[in-house]
């Protein structure tokens, strides 16, 4: 079954300069957590037990954060502020962490690829921190995708409507709905205008994928922006056999712009931290 979670947070983060100068995109906090922890916890409640992170140059701190700080923990024992760090060090005992770097910034399919050394010959999902989803109905978006994949055992992207006038920020998919939410992808287009869009059902950062995908991405030339994209492999998979597209349950922030993120700050205020959850 599926074991590894691979996280691409080598990006620049440029939306959100110049916070992200030197600190990681992935490390902004979302009331006094940061995103990338948000990320492993959904992994780790979908069942997934190794963190597989694609780090580039200045991304230390994910390192740091996934680690024992002596002199921290020190210092806070015994006071009721150690409570602030039982939830990353819950993590740190029971998941294992492995890191690669990207050396240069290709993009996402490129990332994913970097991580190949970490994921090895088995089906994976991908976490893209930056998209923060919550439910707090039930299970979390990955944990809904794995269930998915237990029953068709091929790739599936999770995907949202959105208003036509911002599909150009999106791979955008069309397909046939199958049954309630999940679609077989026929064709995926990256960041199209409204008027190229083949619908308005946009992929948006989690995946789960199988391993030959690894292949299809290294045989992918940079497309739209020059980047590799992990659109244009899936579409070949899609074309190959099958590729689902499903549409979760729960919410989805787009921390990566300041709208985005500000929504979800307020959201998890209200909703988790004042509630002490
Ligand atoms: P984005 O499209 O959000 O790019 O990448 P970005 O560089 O992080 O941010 P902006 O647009 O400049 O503000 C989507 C995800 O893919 C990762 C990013 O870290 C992010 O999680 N990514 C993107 C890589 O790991 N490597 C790349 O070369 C590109």
């Amino acid at each position: 079954m599926i074991r590894k979670c691979l996280f691409p947070a080598a990006g620049y983060g440029t939306r959100f300069l110049p916070a992200t100068k030197a600190m990681p995109k992935e490390m902004l906090p979302i009331v006094n957590k940061p995103l990338i922890q948000y990320a492993v916890e959904e992994a780790r409640d979908a069942g997934l037990q190794h963190m597989a992170i694609v780090t580039g140059r200045g991304k230390r701190a994910l390192e740091d954060h996934f680690d024992i700080s002596y002199e921290l923990e020190h210092q806070i024992r015994g006071t009721e502020k150690e409570k602030f760090l039982a939830g990353t060090r819950e993590l740190i005992e029971t998941c294992t962490f492995a890191y690669t770097r990207q050396v240069e910034m290709k993009g996402l399919g490129h990332a994913i690829l970097s991580g190949r050394p970490l994921i090895g010959d088995e089906p994976f999902a991908v976490v893209l921190a930056d998209d923060l989803c919550l439910n707090l109905q039930g299970d979390g978006v990955l944990a809904q995708m794995i269930k998915l994949y237990k029953k068709f055992r091929c790739s599936i992207v999770a995907i949202q409507e959105v208003p036509r006038d911002q599909t150009h920020k999106y791979g955008v998919i069309a397909g046939e709905l199958i049954s309630e939410g999940i679609y077989r992808v026929n064709s995926m287009v990256e960041k199209p205008a409204p008027e190229d869009a083949p619908s308005n059902l946009a992929i948006i950062g989690r995946y789960i994928l199988t391993p030959d995908i690894f292949d299809l991405i290294a045989d992918t030339q940079p497309g739209k922006g020059g980047e590799i994209q992990i659109t244009d492999a899936l579409m070949k998979q899609a074309q190959n056999g099958c590729v689902l597209a499903y549409k979760f349950e729960g919410l989805r922030f787009d921390c990566g712009g300041a709208e985005g993120y500000i929504d979800a700050t307020n959201f998890c205020y209200e909703q988790l931290y004042l509630k002490g959850l």
